[in-house]
């Protein structure tokens, strides 16, 4: 029993749902959840040169206005056909700060920028209570904001794998060429991209590390417009990451 619940620990189960305990290897058989059926659904691997081609036109890149430039010009990724706009980034690109998001949406495909429909006025206002602004041009009170995919996915669908891992050579050249010194991930898709792990509500509010940098996992904003109880978490965050930024 004991290495059982070791062993569910290391998985991260470390939280109790229920009061009690369920036996579910007593449960009738009519309850059992259905097996899966063969991964025949599975996502396919990407495209390896679509992977190959995106890290050689990223490392190219000297600054932003290249690496954007090749962004723009990356033909692998079909989310770019549906988009309106690549969306590269918002906020002062000296701050000590990078947020990384996941995908535009509807209104980021408009305008270009991310975080500008409801989900990103409550990133600003979550950030101005701890004295951080994107407008800001002082790098010490500034955000920079990036999101692991440029372009929106349709209906606003969830980024697929293969979209992140051909996006992620990009990203990782748009962190090396900001260099901030903290970065937030904003929820379970930047964590996925950033640390390889999901599981936001384990993994936020604890400092790891991505890219070299201490990244601190946070509820992505859409999460807490939904979960308004979730925001008491999320202040502890802020406040982590303003005492990380005073050390
Ligand atoms: N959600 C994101 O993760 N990024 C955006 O730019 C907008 C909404």
């Amino acid at each position: 029993m004991k290495a059982t619940l070791e062993w569910q620990i290391a998985c991260g189960a470390d939280e109790a749902i229920l009061d009690a305990p369920v036996d579910r290897t007593a449960l009738p058989k009519a309850v059992e959840r259905p097996r899966r059926a063969p991964a025949q659904n599975a996502e396919p691997e990407p495209d390896i040169d679509a992977v190959t081609i995106a890290r050689t036109a990223a490392s190219a890149a000297v600054d932003l206005e290249t690496l954007r430039a090749a962004m723009e010009a990356y033909e692998h990724c079909d989310l770019k056909r549906g988009a309106k706009k690549l969306v590269f980034s918002d906020g002062n690109a000296n701050a000590r700060v990078m947020i990384v998001g996941e995908a535009p949406g509807r209104d980021e495909d408009i305008e270009g920028r991310p975080f500008v429909g409801r989900a990103g006025q409550l990133l600003d206002q979550m950030f101005s209570h701890v004295g951080l602004f994107r407008t800001e041009s002082d790098s010490e009170k500034a955000l920079y904001i990036a999101n692991v995919l440029p372009w929106r996915p349709p209906q606003n669908r969830d980024p697929r794998p293969q979209e992140m891992k051909m996006m992620l050579p990009f990203l990782e050249r748009h962190v090396e060429l900001v260099d901030p010194d903290l970065i937030v991930a904003m929820g379970n898709h930047a964590c996925m991209a950033l640390l390889g792990q999901r599981g936001i509500t384990r993994l936020r509010g604890n400092w790891k590390k991505a890219l070299g940098k201490p990244t601190l996992p946070m509820f992505h904003p859409a999460y807490l417009l939904r979960t308004p109880e979730a925001k008491r978490e999320t202040w502890a965050d802020l406040l982590s990451l303003k005492d990380r930024l005073l050390k």
